[in-house]
């Protein structure tokens, strides 16, 4: 028997106050989103930067036809962002929250306040038990001089231990998020290495003739980006994962594309980043 398991991963850029304290075009952006998802055919959706448990409240709800099971990873004082909704029961969740996250008098900064976390959900997908982590690292603010990069390291390295100690019962094991890393950077090879990892997006069998690089952050193309960025980073980042780890079972990466990227009729994105979506196939027995 085989079947398929449909997954997106996107960074909302939701934080609800007022502009220009708050993120641009953020109700109408969600709103979309939700229409976005509820046609779509993914099986499991995390999210990012979804600051506001509020707006939590009414994603799930909005989306409880489609997607029965969810679950906020809380943290902080803002909230960690970062959810999960599933078609699939989520049977179990844990949270970690990481030891150094920047500084409370960095208030300009939201780091420290929003606790970032690696939330994990344990699903039970068709008897099988498949472990899905989504994650938000620490924020690169300044590469030439980075203030941050000794936090962003240990959470990297605390991500990977988190993930390799508690995913050794699944079946199948699902990192997304958003890492604020770059493939070239140290902190991804700890992710990769130490956990035993595959990039879906390396990983993908086939590119459907697209010429999409997989930047998934300040794109030249994006309403959002900062045009500042675009002189070193011309083409954008690809910050936004979707890693793997196959178990037990037979896991096969079938496609890994970008996506919620333009808002069917309109001039604006979904956000300041792209989601990112990676199909598997699942064969057991
Ligand atoms: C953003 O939206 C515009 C307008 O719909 C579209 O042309 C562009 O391709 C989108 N960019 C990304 C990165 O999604």
């Amino acid at each position: 028997m085989s079947f398929f398991v449909n997954l997106v991963t996107l960074n909302c850029w939701a934080i609800a106050q007022p502009w220009p304290f708050g993120s641009k075009d953020r109700k109408e952006r969600l709103k979309r989103l939700v229409d976005a998802l509820e046609e779509s055919d993914y099986d499991i959706v995390t999210l990012q930067e979804i600051w506001s448990e509020k707006d939590f409240d009414k994603i799930s709800t909005n989306l409880a036809h489609v997607y029965p099971y969810s679950h906020y990873f809380h943290s902080g004082f803002t909230g960690s962002g970062t959810c999960i909704l599933s078609k699939y029961m989520i049977v179990s969740t844990l949270v970690h929250r990481y030891s150094l996250n920047g500084f409370a008098h960095h208030i300009h900064r939201g780091d420290w306040f929003g606790g970032k976390v690696v939330g994990l959900a344990e699903l039970n997908v068709k008897g099988l038990r498949v472990a899905i982590y989504t994650t938000h690292l620490h924020a690169e603010y300044n590469r030439d001089n980075d203030l941050y990069l000794p936090h962003r390291i240990s959470q990297a390295f605390e991500l990977a231990q988190f993930l390799d100690h508690t995913s050794r019962s699944s079946d199948f094991v699902i990192l997304t998020g958003d890492f604020n890393i770059e493939p070239e950077d140290l902190g991804y090879h700890i992710i990769a290495k130490i956990a035993n990892l595959e990039d879906a997006w390396l990983k993908r069998p086939s590119t459907h003739g697209s010429n999409d690089n997989g930047m998934t952050c300040d794109r030249p193309d994006n309403c959002y980006t900062n045009k500042h960025q675009l002189k070193r980073w011309p083409e954008g980042k690809r910050i936004d994962y979707i890693m793997y780890q196959s178990g037990k079972k037979h896991i096969e990466l079938v496609e890994c594309l970008t996506c919620l990227d333009k808002i069917p009729g309109s001039k604006l994105n979904y956000s300041d980043h792209i989601g990112l979506h990676a199909k598997f196939k699942i064969s057991t027995g």
